[in-house]
């Protein structure tokens, strides 16, 4: 047995020696366009911590605000595939990184909860002066979007005017509820289609090509713009621009 102690012993300390390497291995540089993602964004602060957030006018009405929310373990840049197609539509579009995700903060030991997600979104809207928005989300993106419809229409129920600051013009979840759905996603498999559909009849939902998994907005963003176009279309038009009168 006393081979198997030593060669315990060995395995110990190169078991601590790779997590020692691993904990203190840096991360690879960003890339060019992860870069310039950071470069073209701003921070803003949300008690002691830094969120990370993008906000850009787009050639669209100003009043129309587009609003993403990333889903984990990612981050505002999921959507940097429709971004520019989003800014053809929209006034405005904006995106922020989650706390604890991305490139904001991401406090060791903290108490990460939905509500505080969605409280920061509430807060960062409320700083870029934007009362009425469209919000796309994905994936733990569509739990934070959830709560803060779920406030929005509290807020429409409960009489005091003073809370009636964020209107939620239109929701649209991927891969979570109007959705947008690939097929070959493992964590919502098809069944999970026939079981919405069940639950909400009145629901619209736009299947994808069978090929299209979990990041509908990554792998197949012309389909996702269009789905989500259609979709807008249909519950909640954005404003469309005056006739130039040109010749
Ligand atoms: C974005 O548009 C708003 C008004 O629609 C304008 O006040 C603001 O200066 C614009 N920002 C940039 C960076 O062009
Ligand atoms: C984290 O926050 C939630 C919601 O406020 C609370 O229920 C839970 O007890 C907290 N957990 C810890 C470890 O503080």
């Amino acid at each position: 047995m006393a081979l198997g102690g030593k060669t315990m012993f060995l395995l110990s300390v190169f078991t601590s020696i790779l997590m020692w390497a691993y904990l203190n291995y840096p991360g690879p540089p960003l890339s060019f366009e992860l870069r310039e993602w950071k470069r073209t964004g701003k921070f803003f602060s949300h008690s002691d911590f830094k969120i990370f957030f993008r906000d850009m006018n787009g050639t669209g009405r100003p009043e129309d605000v587009a609003f993403c929310v990333h889903g984990f373990p990612t981050a505002s840049y999921d959507f940097a595939k429709v971004w520019e197609g989003l800014n053809g539509k929209f006034g405005r579009v904006i995106a922020s990184d989650m706390l604890g995700l991305g490139f904001s903060d991401k406090p060791y030991g903290h108490n990460y909860t939905i509500s505080e997600q969605a409280s920061i979104i509430e807060r960062l809207l409320k700083q870029l002066a934007v009362e009425e928005v469209h919000i796309l989300s994905h994936d733990l993106g569509d739990t934070v979007a959830q709560e803060l419809l779920r406030r929005f229409l509290y807020r429409q129920k409960s009489s005091s005017k003073g809370a009636q600051y964020l209107k939620i013009k239109s929701l649209c979840l991927m891969n979570g509820v109007h959705m947008i759905y690939g097929p070959a996603d493992p964590v919502n498999p098809p069944v999970f289609v026939d079981r919405y559909r069940e639950l909400l009849p009145q629901a619209t939902i736009t299947v994808l090509d069978e090929r299209i998994g979990h990041y509908p907005h990554w792998e197949d963003p012309m389909a996702v713009l269009m789905a989500y176009f259609g979709f807008l279309e249909k519950v909640s038009p954005l404003t469309q621009p005056q006739a130039t009168g040109e010749t």
